[in-house]
């Protein structure tokens, strides 16, 4: 799944919240879209909880599932801190038997990028179908990466993401790609500095990691392959249509209904 030259990122999950728990561009969308399910919901590359947690915090009969057993452990104690009852699993959205089916299932924040093969993301695909309920949706999110990233200069890290930490300093991802754009890859050397109050250097963390894109009518091919009945795209979270480059692709893909309507 990534690079083996450093740990993943997901081996660190404290340095992952501190980066990315206070992102919340998506969690309304996907609260609602756990709250109005009618019934269970899973969260696949769940992570830590940035969305599974405030999704049960509003309701949601919400379990989770994510390959990364520190993800997981953490997420757990998180919850736990919060008094809420979870049912968090260490497992591979690949193949992974849950013994429950589900209204929907979504796979947020690009986590779907992680199956890098087309029988990896035709696995995840069918694995989810075979837990969703008649007429359930599986739900994914992807970034559509248009010609500004794929022309992007390469050989250069880019300062991709920074936080401010409580007490001072900050910490600041950069990101060292090399794309492909034949095989719709990145490959990416992550180097997360922790800088002082003075922007001082204290602690850089190294990782590798990898991603593979998919655009929208592989995605309808691979949900045909999958055996969904029906789909829809959006590209964004305010629901507008899949339309610019560089939109977010939003994919709702139906099992059949159960009077096979
Ligand atoms: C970008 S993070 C998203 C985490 C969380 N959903 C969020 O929005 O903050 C992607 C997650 O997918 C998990 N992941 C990667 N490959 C996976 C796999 N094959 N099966 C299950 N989880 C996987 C990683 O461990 C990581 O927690």
């Amino acid at each position: 799944m990534t690079d083996s030259r450093n740990p993943s990122p997901y081996d660190s999950p404290e340095l992952y919240d501190l980066l990315f728990d206070s992102l919340d561009f998506d969690v309304p969308y996907w609260v609602e879209t756990a709250r109005s399910a009618g019934g269970p919901v899973l969260e696949i590359g769940c992570g830590t909880g940035r969305i599974l947690l405030p999704a049960r915090r509003a309701g949601a009969d919400i379990d989770g599932l994510d390959a990364a057993p520190a993800m997981i452990a953490r997420l757990k104690d998180r919850a736990a801190a919060a008094g809420l009852v979870v049912r968090a699993e260490t497992a591979d959205m690949r193949a992974f038997e849950m013994g429950r089916r589900y209204s929907r299932i979504f796979c947020a924040f690009n986590g779907f990028a992680h199956c890098e093969t087309v029988p990896d993301q035709l696995a995840c695909l069918r694995s989810s179908l075979r837990h969703l309920e008649p007429g359930g949706a599986f739900v994914v999110h992807m970034s559509y990466p248009g010609p500004a990233y794929w022309s992007e200069p390469e050989g250069k890290a880019v300062l991709e993401h920074e936080v401010a930490l409580a007490g001072g300093g900050k910490l600041q991802l950069w990101d060292n790609r090399r794309k492909d754009i034949v095989a719709q890859k990145q490959d990416s050397e992550v180097e997360i500095w922790e800088l002082d109050a003075a922007d001082r250097p204290k602690a850089v963390h190294k990782f590798s990691t990898a991603q593979r894109w998919v655009y929208r009518f592989e995605l309808e091919l691979l949900f045909a392959a999958a055996g969904f009945a029906r789909w829809d795209f959006l590209g964004g979270f305010d629901g507008r249509p899949l339309r610019a480059p560089d939109d977010q692709m939003i994919a709702w893909a139906f099992s059949a209904p159960a009077n096979g309507g």
